[in-house]
Order: C-alpha cells, then structure tokens, then sequence
C-alpha cells in the first residue's frame, strides 16, 4: 500500500517564498502550461487524443505504416504551432531564469514556446516540431522548403519527413535525457507544471529529484498520480493566471531584501 503523502495547497505568494529558499529551482513542463496559447492537450477533454487515437496516429509504427494518415493530425498541430504565442506562464519561467531563481526547463512539450519565451536553459524532452527530420537519412530540413498540403513531405534521398519530436516507441534523444536527469538530480525544488505525469519516462523525473531531496511543487487545474504520492504543495489554477503571481512577489521581494538564498 503506497503511503498517501499529506499534499499541502500552496498559493502563489507563499510559494515565491519557498522559491527565494529552495534553490535550485528546476521546471517540468507539459501541455497544459501551453493550452493559454490556444494549443490544447493530450488528456483533459477536448484534448488532442479525445480526436485521434494516440495508437494509431502517435507510434512511430503508425507513422511508418501509414504516413499520409499520421500527416493529416500532425498538419492540423502544426497549424496550432505555428500561429501559438508565449503565454504568461511561459514568461513567468523565462522571468524566474532571468532573477537566477530557474535552473533550467525540462519540456515535454514541442512547441518551443519556452525558448520563445526567452528561456535559455529548455531540455527539449520529446524533440522540437519546428524542426523536421528525415527518418532515412536523418538530414534536418527547415519548415519553409517543405510542402505539406500535397500529402507526406518526402527527403531528397527519398525518405520519409516528420517532425523531430518523439512518437510512442522512439527513445528520448540521449543527451536530453542525460541533461533532464543531471537537472532533476541537483536541484531542490521541482516545479512540475501542467502535466498529468502519465507518461514515462518524463514522469519518472520528479521521482529522482525527490530521491535526490528536493521538494515536489505541482501547478495544475487538477490532481494527477503524483500528487498523493509525492508532491509537498499544489498550486492550483491556470498556470498563465497564477505563475505571473509567483514572479510578481519574487521580483517584489528581491526589491524588499536583495538576492535569494542559495541551497
Ligand atoms: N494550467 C495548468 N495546468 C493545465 C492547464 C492550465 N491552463 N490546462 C490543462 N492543464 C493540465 C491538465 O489538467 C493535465 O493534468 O495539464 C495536464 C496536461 O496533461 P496531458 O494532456 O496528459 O499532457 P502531458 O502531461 O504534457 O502529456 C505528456 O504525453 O501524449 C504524450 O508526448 C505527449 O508530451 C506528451 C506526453
């Protein structure tokens, strides 16, 4: 029986309080911290896999299999991406970053709204859909020399063209795993940020951070399965209402008392 762990509601206030103590910060993102950008996500209703199933249009078998069904969902994604903007949140952590009080970004997210956002530090833990790859040749070919209104975008060397993101079974590109993990295993504070933690091997990565002692902090509109077993406090809220919060009374603070403590 796992022990279900007394999670304590934070708001953004006490919680800039425990970001000036606890350092260093780090981030884990997923798709809900980018929904206020008008890209939905996977899980929550409306979400992208209540319309495709993610088995048949999200698996890099399905890809091979069937690309010019795979391509029709990833035209519809990259017509949100392309027209999506940095929300607050995003500017939030790129503020954090910038006040030394953010280690770094680890995303799930492929949409590069972080960088965009002026984040400098942004593990791209599932790849990048600004970027396309071909799956032949691994030559990278920029979005404007691609035609995907005429079906599958093919290379020259005659592969096929997806976007450099991770589909279900690829692995995650080694050396973002080898910065997540460093990350997640040298800071003191975890900020797991709209993500519902289902996927793997993302959601192991509170998990080493709290082996490693840090404390768990969880931003979401809604509890997920870590948050019984492992997060120490909930923000609760959209994430572009209540992160501008957080960096407000950091930056307020930072006025009243100088630079944050370091761990
Ligand atoms: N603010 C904060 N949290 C939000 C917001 C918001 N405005 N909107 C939605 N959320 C929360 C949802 O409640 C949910 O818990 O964000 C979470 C999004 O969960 P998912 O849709 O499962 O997305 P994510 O966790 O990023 O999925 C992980 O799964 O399909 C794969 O590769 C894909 O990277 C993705 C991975």
């Amino acid at each position: 029986m796992v022990p279900v762990k007394k999670m304590q509601t934070i708001d953004p206030e006490k919680l800039a309080e425990l970001l000036r103590r606890h350092q260093p910060a780090v981030a884990l993102t997923g798709a809900g911290i980018s929904v206020e950008s008008g890209i939905p996500d996977f899980r929550s209703r409306g979400g992208l896999w209540e319309r495709f199933d993610p088995m048949e249009y999200a698996t890099i078998q399905a890809f091979r299999r069937h690309p010019a069904k795979v391509w029709t969902m990833l035209r519809e994604m990259d017509a949100l991406l392309v027209q999506a903007r940095p929300n607050p949140a995003h500017l939030a952590l790129a503020a954090l970053e910038a006040a030394g009080l953010l280690a770094g970004v680890i995303t799930q997210n492929v949409d590069n709204l972080h960088q965009a956002a002026g984040s400098r530090k942004v593990v791209e833990y599932h790849g990048n859909a600004h970027r396309f790859v071909c799956l032949a040749c691994g030559r990278l070919t920029p979005r404007e020399g691609l035609d995907f209104a005429s079906g599958p975008p093919s290379c020259d060397c005659g592969g096929l063209i997806k976007p450099d993101v991770v589909f279900f079974g690829e692995p995650i590109p080694p050396a973002a795993q080898k910065e997540a993990l460093d990350l997640a295993s040298s800071c003191a504070l975890m900020l797991v940020i709209g993500t519902s933690a289902e996927v793997a091997p993302a959601s192991y990565l509170p998990f080493t951070a709290k082996d490693h002692g840090a404390l768990i902090v969880e931003s979401n509109l809604e509890t997920t399965n870590l948050s019984r077993r492992l997060t120490d406090y909930f923000l609760s809220g959209p994430a572009g209402r209540q992160w501008p919060r957080v960096v407000k009374k950091v930056l307020d603070e930072a006025d009243a008392h100088g630079p944050a403590d370091r761990a």
